[in-house]
């Protein structure tokens, strides 16, 4: 883990709610990995705000090196209100990286990528991961849903890395009218991937978590919650395990990904 004083590459929005963002960086990415994240300060001087977590989209690499991060953010509230106004060159003030990312296979498998919303900003990184280590695209079904044809983000990022996107909408505007959890239970009737990774609203995450547990497929859940440190040290992150998995979890520490059967959904 490392803070710095990073500086904005770009911050370009890619609908009329959500941004892009990249940051330059000389420590905090060197060590990323998929599903982990950052605490964000918007202004490294004097900012009263406490900072804010979110998920690294993709690494920036040059020449194989990691030179920066990317963000993908919605626009909700007073911080991501003025991460919206910030303009290339301007400098914040990053801690990362932090948590416990997805348990990454060694080995080439068979894989379901399930994005919600916004939470399919970390799933983007992990998609990129799992390519360079080996996995086969056509190994990759990705699925993603959301409420309007404008909250289905990234698929083309993960059809130009030649995966199968499968979209959904609440409204019916793009892909399937319904939720991204009827297309993955269609799909477990033509195929049984060794593992399901997902992120989005808790709901989304509930019932991924009863699919795979129907069909005995591992899964892991990258789960949000309001977090005030980042680092274990306000304990305002913990959510309920399983009854015979130990004592309350903080997402901050041991997630914010956890296996489906770790927590009490
Ligand atoms: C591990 C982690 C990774 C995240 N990754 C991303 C990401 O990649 N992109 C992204 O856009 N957002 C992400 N978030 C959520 C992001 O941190 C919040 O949207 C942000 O803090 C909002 O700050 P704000 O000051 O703009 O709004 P606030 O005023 O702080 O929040 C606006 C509204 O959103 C609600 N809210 C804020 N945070 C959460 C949360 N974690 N869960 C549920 N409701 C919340 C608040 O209760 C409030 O109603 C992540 C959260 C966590 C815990
Ligand atoms: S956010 Fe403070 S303990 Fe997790």
């Amino acid at each position: 883990m490392a803070q710095e004083n990073v500086e904005i590459l770009w911050n370009r929005s890619v609908s009329p709610s959500v941004m892009h963002m990249g940051l330059s960086s000389k420590t905090s990415c060197i060590h990323a990995l998929p599903g982990q994240f950052v605490m964000l300060r918007t202004d490294h001087t004097k900012d009263p705000l406490l900072r804010r977590p979110f998920s690294i989209h993709q690494v920036i690499r040059e020449n194989g090196r990691c030179v920066g991060l990317e963000l993908l953010y919605k626009v909700v509230g007073p911080v991501t209100e003025r991460m919206a106004r910030m303009k290339e060159k301007q400098v914040m003030d990053l801690v990362a990286p932090l948590g416990k990312g997805f348990d990454l296979p060694e080995k080439s498998r068979n894989v379901f990528i399930v994005g919600g919303g916004i939470g399919i900003a970390p799933l983007v990184y992990l998609g990129s991961w799992l390519l360079e280590n080996g996995l086969e695209p056509e190994n990759c079904q990705v699925f993603i849903g959301g409420r309007s044809h404008g909250d289905v983000l990234c698929a083309d990022l993960f059809e130009a890395m030649g995966m199968v996107v499968h979209r959904a909408t609440d409204d019916g505007s793009l892909g399937l009218k319904g939720r991204v959890t009827d297309l993955i239970e269609k799909r477990l009737e033509i195929e049984v991937p060794d593992m399901i990774y997902a992120c989005g609203p808790h709901p989304m995450l509930k019932a991924v978590a009863a699919l795979s547990e129907k069909k005995k497929v591992s899964c892991q859940l990258s789960v949000e919650t309001l977090m005030a440190c980042g680092i274990c040290a306000c304990m305002g992150c913990a959510v309920e395990p399983r009854e015979n998995v130990g004592g309350y979890k903080h997402v901050c520490k041991n997630g914010p990904v956890f296996g489906a059967h770790e927590l009490k959904w």
